[in-house]
Order: C-alpha cells, then structure tokens, then sequence
C-alpha cells in the first residue's frame, strides 16, 4: 500500500515537472487566419471559443431559400454546425422521381415530409430477416406530417409517385454526413470483380452498359408516372 502510494506520489511529481521544464514548442508559429474558418472552428479549445469565431448573429441562420445549391446544410456551407454533429436538408421530390439509391456513411437521418407522398424503401443491415428468412425491406408510404427513420449505413431511396413535387425536411446525426451512391460506386470496380460479384451473371461488354446506364441525376424519372401524369420526359 506504502509502495503503491509512494509510486502514485513520484508520478505526480513528475506530471507535474515535466511541463514546466519539457512542454513541447510549436515548430512553426501559425496565425489562426491562415486556417480557414471550419479548421478554426475545429481546432477550438472550448465551445465557447467556437461561439467567439462567429460572432454575427446571422451566422446561426442557413437560407434555403437562397441556395442555389444542393439543399443541403451541412458543416461544409454552414460552419455554425461545426462540432454540432448534425446537419439539415429541405427540399422536394419532383412529380414522377425517385432518388438514387444510396446511404449514409456517418449518420442516420429522420426524412419528414410536409406535403405530398412518398413510397419509401430501406434496406437494413445484413442479418435483417423477414419473416420467410429472406433479407427485409421496410416499405412504407408518407404523407404530410409523417417521418421515417434510416439508420446510418442502411441503403434507402424514395419515390414520387404523383404528378405533384412532394416536400420534405430530413435531419443528419451528424456535421458532414456524406452521400454513397450503390449503383455508381458498386459498378466503378474493375469488371472481373463485378462478374464475380453476380456471380458471373453478367459479363464483358454488358458491365460496361451496365455502367453507362446508371443515371447520374439525383432525382431519377419514373417512366409509368410520367405517363400518368401526361408529364414529358425531361432530357438530362
Ligand atoms: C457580420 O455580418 C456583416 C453583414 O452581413 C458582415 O459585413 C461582417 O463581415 C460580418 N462579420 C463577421 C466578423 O463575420
Ligand atoms: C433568403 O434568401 C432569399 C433568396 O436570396 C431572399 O429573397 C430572402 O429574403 C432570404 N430570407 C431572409 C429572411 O433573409
């Protein structure tokens, strides 16, 4: 105990001595404006300080409406939610869309609609099992007022499927929550690993259409819909 105690004591004496005569130097001074606003916001001791670096109270405001990008609020064009660990999107589904399929590499989002419908479709997990043991998939249908909930990493996508835009507000748990696109990504492996990947279903000049095929836009149209609707289709 005596031992123990004594050894406690020697290790405090050093913490503390060490400081003041070893306390590493800075090799190269830095003015804190030569970062950029989000790598001070970063580097921040304290909240406090991040508070002091956006000293505007107009800084705690992100105008959606004003965006002509990507609707979406996220650290990267909105530094307030710096150390947050959440972001934002508001913006529509077009009549007759459906998103890429895609997923969330860092966060799960809440995706709440205020006007119109949506068909929504996730896939969780592997070992997710419905009830015959095959992989499940949660279909469900929203409207006004209603919010689902995709888990970070589940594959999702949604779909339109009136001649209206539908509206929605989706929640991100967290700052810089990124975007992973199945189809894309999946298809930019070289093509032996995409044949073994399907088990040789598909080959050759076939992976490269394959390939060529997957639609860019985020919003991708519903053909049947179009229809329905009386509605063009939109060349992209
Ligand atoms: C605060 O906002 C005003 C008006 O938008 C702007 O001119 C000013 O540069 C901002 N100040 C800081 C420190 O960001
Ligand atoms: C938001 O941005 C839009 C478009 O730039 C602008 O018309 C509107 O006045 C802004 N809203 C506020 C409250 O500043």
């Amino acid at each position: 105990m005596h031992f123990i105690s004594a050894l406690y004591s020697v290790a405090v004496t050093i913490a503390l001595v060490l400081p003041a005569t070893a306390a590493p130097q800075p090799i190269t001074k830095r003015a804190p404006s030569d970062l950029s606003l989000n790598a001070q916001l970063r580097l921040a001791d304290t909240a406090i300080e991040r508070y002091q670096l956006l000293p505007n109270d107009s800084d705690f405001v992100f105008n959606f409406t004003g965006s002509e990008e990507v609707p979406i609020a996220s650290s990267q064009n909105w530094p307030a939610l710096v150390g947050v660990g959440a972001s934002f999107s508001i913006s529509q589904l077009p009549a007759c869309s459906m998103s890429f399929l895609h997923l969330h590499p860092r966060a799960t989002e809440l995706f709440g609609l205020t006007s119109g419908r949506i068909l929504s479709e996730m896939v969780p997990q592997a070992g997710v099992l419905n009830a015959d043991g095959k992989q499940r998939v949660i279909s469900v249908e929203l409207g006004p007022g209603m919010v689902t909930v995709y888990p970070a990493g589940s594959f999702h996508t949604q779909v339109n499927p009136d001649c209206e835009p539908a509206s929605f507000a989706a929640a991100f748990t967290s700052d810089e929550f990124a975007v992973s696109l199945i189809a894309e990504q999946t298809f930019s492996l070289p093509d032996d690993v995409i044949a073994r990947t399907f088990g040789q279903s598909i080959a050759g000049e076939d992976i490269e259409k394959v390939r060529g095929a997957i639609p860019a836009s985020m919003a991708i149209q519903v053909e049947e819909c179009l229809a329905k609707c009386g509605k063009e289709k939109r060349r992209v």
